[in-house]
């Protein structure tokens, strides 16, 4: 073990972790073993990404070779044009083709357990099996009339099924599009609607902290405003009591079990879709990203090889804790693990169910060698004590992970001390629904590391810091965070408003991807994400739109205007406030009573990650003369900090005093 003498000064800036050597003894070999071998790589797929990418392309399993690696007409990139692959092949049958058929490719473990979270329900489910529940799966979706293209919507509990249902769309080329299940009624209806999916993959209901939510019900409610959805599988899994309509719905158990394990995998053309995710931005519904066949796999693939040094047949045993509903499960869950024949580990619910010690329980039951997760847990965790992991072997971790949003030095160091054993080396991993795979991270054994740095591009990602012109700014001058040449998992579009892609992505900076954070450099060229500079929000980790909290307030009639800003919270980073003016006839009772209602609105309408964390009443909110809400001015308040902000555009002053009159 490495001692924590090698720490400059934890507050400062200019604390440095060498890579680990502990890592590098811990691993039969690093893919990248050094800075040296980093600059070289990264040099070569700056300079010539065709044959950088085209190389990596080749280890993968093609019908048809591609004519050419890259084709960039700006904002449109094509890869791998002219081949034909598939990514559920290349994630499961070539694993099996290659002779690890037997081995495990998801464990998996439910969540409810005995009193001690002890004797949980555990699967374990080798390449093979997986090959066949696949394609049993995928065979039942063809019997339902599920063709090429269309658009199947999974919204399912973490449950094996789910991955099963995942890869069985990209086997037969339907691009799925998975709702988390977090998520309420109205965000189904959303959608649904907009992916004009026929088709909904559900649970009867899921696990959560040991009680259950109800799924099935939730797609029901939905489909009241979704006529267009002609069939809907439900796998039983916690057995509470739902409605089945005859003639739409069908039992898992009975539709699947009765498929063959035979179905061949759909030919692909590199750029056809292989999935729409959607994501919250600034303004509106959030939007369907657009993810295509070729360039998703192996770009997902090659980062999780490179950045978590994956290496098959070696032990390894990949826990990403995030819900496949997101990016990150998507990715890293599922194809990005998969493909690199590493057995990538499930868990079913909640860290603290029964209690807050479950994630180390899990750690030492399997083995885990790889632990990732969000800093807004990472913060949990410091929170329910350092006793708990310190009574549970965690010696098996060699890796740790970090994503979703900045981590914050103090989190970083006592992840590193009190589950990295002092010695793992933390991947904060950089990137978006709309990168597809990394865009800034460490590499294992190989770059130094800062707390609270994402670090430097991964290999072959131009990522730069420039002012509003694009020019590129000196280091340590905050900008904005651009990527100026195409990567193969970028987004190739918002699904049905090509606008709104150009306007957001491309637009504001020509030729330069925005990515939608503010940033900066340090002296040694090491990136400090700084957060959105749009009006999206990240509450624990995940992205939500102020614009949908606001809708969902007004929607609730109680109120007649809202606005939404984000606040520090100590656990989930940013907080949601929420300044509303209510409607005149719950004026005179804006009260605790009426506060709770708007919260229980939102969640049931939205889901519980958009549950306000405070909400005040007001009698007007502070807008400029043209009548734009000023809402960095809201985000003072809410933190209550005294504004630094020019206020002489504000229309009425009063409006100001009130609100930092108003209690919570
Ligand atoms: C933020 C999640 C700092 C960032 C993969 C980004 C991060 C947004 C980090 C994307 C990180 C993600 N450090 N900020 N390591 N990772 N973010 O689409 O603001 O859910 O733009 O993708 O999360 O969120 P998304």
């Amino acid at each position: 073990m490495t001692s924590t003498s090698n720490i400059q000064s934890v507050q400062s800036e200019s604390a440095v972790y060498a890579p680990s050597s502990h890592f590098a003894k811990a691993m039969p070999s690093l893919h990248v073993p050094d800075m040296a071998t980093y600059e070289k790589l990264h040099t070569q797929a700056l300079n010539n990404p065709e044959n950088f990418w085209g190389d990596i392309a080749k280890e993968f399993h093609w019908y048809k070779p591609w004519n050419t690696v890259l084709e960039w007409n700006c904002p449109d990139a094509k890869w791998f044009s002219g081949g034909t692959t598939n990514a559920c092949f290349n994630a499961v049958d070539r694993l099996v083709a290659n002779g690890q058929g037997d081995d495990v490719a998801i464990l998996w473990e439910g969540e409810p357990a005995g009193d001690n979270g002890d004797t949980p329900e555990i699967r374990k489910i080798t390449y093979k099996e997986l090959q066949n529940e696949v394609s049993r799966v995928a065979n039942t979706l063809k019997r339902m009339g599920v063709r090429k293209g269309d658009v199947v919507t999974l919204y399912m509990g973490m449950v094996p099924e789910l991955a099963f249902a995942v890869l069985a769309c990209a086997r037969i080329g339907a691009p799925h599009s998975v709702i988390f299940g977090g998520f309420a009624a109205s965000a189904i209806v959303d959608r649904v609607h907009d992916a004009k999916s026929k088709v909904i993959v559900t649970c009867d209901g899921a696990w959560r902290r040991g009680s259950i939510v109800p799924l099935k019900e939730n797609v029901d409610k939905a489909c009241e405003q979704l006529p267009e959805v002609k069939n809907i599988v439900v796998l039983k899994r916690v057995g509470n009591s739902i409605n089945m309509k005859s003639g739409r719905d069908q039992w898992w158990h009975d539709a699947v079990a009765k498929e063959t394990t035979s179905c061949a995998c759909e030919e692909m053309e590199a750029e056809e879709l292989l999935f729409l995710l959607y994501t919250s931005g600034s303004t509106g519904k959030p939007k369907g990203i657009r993810h295509t066949t070729g360039g998703y796999m192996i770009y997902t693939a090659h980062t999780a090889k490179l950045t978590f040094n994956l290496l098959p047949r070696a032990g390894q045993i990949f826990w990403c804790t995030a819900d496949i509903g997101w990016i990150t499960g998507h990715s890293y869950v599922i194809y990005g693990i998969l493909a690199n024949g590493v057995t990538t580990f499930m868990y079913e619910g909640a860290p603290n169910a029964p209690k807050e010690d479950r994630f180390w329980r899990i750690v030492q039951r399997h083995k885990i060698t790889h632990f990732h997760t969000a800093p807004t847990a990472i913060r949990a965790f410091m929170k329910w004590g350092d006793a708990l992991p310190a009574a549970h072997d965690l010696s098996s971790v060699k890796l740790l992970g970090s994503v979703g949003e900045p981590i914050n030095p103090e989190a970083w160091m006592w992840y590193r001390e009190k589950i990295g054993g002092d010695c793992c080396p933390i991947m904060d991993t950089f990137w978006q629904t709309e990168s597809g795979g990394h865009l800034i991270t460490p590499l294992p054994g190989c770059t130094p590391m800062k707390p609270g740095s994402c670090t430097l591009p991964f290999p072959g990602v131009d990522a730069a810091i420039v002012d509003e012109q694009g020019n590129e700014l000196p280091a340590n001058s905050g900008g904005l965070l651009v990527i100026r040449k195409p990567w193969p998992g970028m987004l190739r579009g918002i699904h049905g408003d090509r606008e709104r892609y150009i306007e957001t992505y491309w637009g504001k900076i020509p030729g330069m991807y925005l990515a939608g954070d503010g940033a900066r450099r340090d002296g040694d060229g090491f990136f400090w994400i700084m957060g959105r500079i749009d009006d999206v929000l990240n509450v624990s980790g995940h992205r939500l739109g102020t614009a949908e909290v606001e809708s969902s307030l007004v929607g609730s009639k109680l109120v007649v205007e809202a606005a939404v800003v984000g606040m520090p919270h100590e656990i989930k980073g940013t907080g949601i406030a929420a300044f509303c003016v209510p409607h005149p006839d719950y004026a005179h009772a804006a009260d605790d009573a009426l506060r709770q209602k708007l919260m229980l609105h939102v969640t049931n309408d939205i889901g519980a990650i958009a549950r306000p964390d405070m909400i005040r009443f007001t009698t007007g909110l502070p807008k400029t003369r043209s009548g734009k809400i000023m809402r960095r001015l809201l985000r003072d308040v809410a933190a209550g900090k005294e504004t630094t902000q020019d206020v002489t555009t504000l229309e009425d002053f009063n409006v100001l005093a009130k609100l930092r009159e108003s209690d919570e």
